[in-house]
């Protein structure tokens, strides 16, 4: 798809993954609506940026919310009269066991990252059809493609992500809209501080500064640089590719879980037990 001089819209777009992404439409000549349920942080990001001279606006949203989804579309037709392309890149994760994970964080971790993403679908799928053209990334993980203990709601929001984007893309075939499903492994962002959005029901802490050479060390690679996470999505747009898998160990980890889904082995911790 051309992106000069087209609409985009970014969630989670006041941080990391999505902050990146909106730096890089804005240098190929897109205009960018950047949406993020951290306000203040959003509206820092996106000052910085106008003051820079980029055609952005930013609006606060909570992506759980269908009525705040909806009006961040109609803000975005009444700023630009459309939208070409929609980037669901809002989520957040809690790392805990799933028998020990709490109904509220169920809900909020289920209401980000998937509600989100099929809220964001279904209300902005339909202006691109009828405009017959756009293109949609939905941000899953690699964490959608196999999973690991202590990430059970995520790796559920995720795998449903990934099954939810597969379905979109062949209903859209044909249409003049593209989609795209990025799967990162591990990118130099916040997603690990994440709890600092959780709501008060969930009981979660607000989470202290991790460093992510720490996240690195017990994860045993090296995070990715969120603006080379943004150069790879703006290649799949433009080339129209559906899978953006950042690293190539994804494919290895997938190619093993489906042996043992073949084999009808049991699930296995890469961590050991
Ligand atoms: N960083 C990684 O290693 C990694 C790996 C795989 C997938 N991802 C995915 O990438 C996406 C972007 O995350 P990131 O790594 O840039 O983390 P991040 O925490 O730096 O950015 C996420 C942004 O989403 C916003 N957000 C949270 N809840 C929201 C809500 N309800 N409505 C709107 N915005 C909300 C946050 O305020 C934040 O600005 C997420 O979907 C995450 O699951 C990240």
């Amino acid at each position: 798809m051309e992106l000069t001089d087209r609409t985009a819209v970014v969630t989670g777009a006041a941080s990391g993954i999505g902050l990146a992404l909106t730096e890089r439409l804005l240098d190929e000549g897109m205009s960018v609506v950047m949406a993020d349920v951290e306000a203040e942080r959003l509206a820092a990001e996106a000052t910085r940026l106008a003051d820079a001279g980029a055609a952005v606006l930013a609006v606060p949203t909570d992506v759980a919310e269908i009525a705040q989804v909806e009006a961040l579309r109609d803000a975005t037709l009444d700023r630009f009269g459309s939208a070409h392309l929609l980037v669901n890149n809002a989520g957040v994760a809690a790392g805990m066991p799933s028998w020990r994970t709490p109904a509220a964080v169920y809900d909020w971790v289920v209401g980000v990252n998937l509600l989100g993403v099929a809220y964001g679908v279904s209300t902005f799928a339909p202006l691109m059809v009828e405009q017959g053209e756009g293109h949609i990334v939905n941000t899953a993980s690699e964490a959608g493609l196999s999973a690991t203990p202590m990430l059970g709601s995520y790796h559920a929001t995720k795998y449903g992500v990934v099954g939810l984007t597969e379905a979109l893309s062949m209903e859209l075939d044909g249409t003049g809209v593209g989609v795209s499903c990025l799967c990162p492994e591990l990118v130099d962002t916040k997603i690990f501080e994440a709890t600092r959005n959780a709501p008060e029901a969930t009981g979660l802490p607000k989470p202290p500064p991790i460093p992510m050479s720490t996240i690195e060390g017990f994860m045993h690679t090296v995070a990715m640089d969120p603006r080379d996470v943004a150069g790879q999505i703006v290649y799949a747009v433009r080339a129209n590719r559906f899978w953006i898998l950042t690293h190539s160990v994804t494919r290895t980890r997938v190619a093993e879980r489906n042996a043992d889904l073949d084999a009808q082995r049991n699930p296995r911790s890469p961590f050991g037990r």
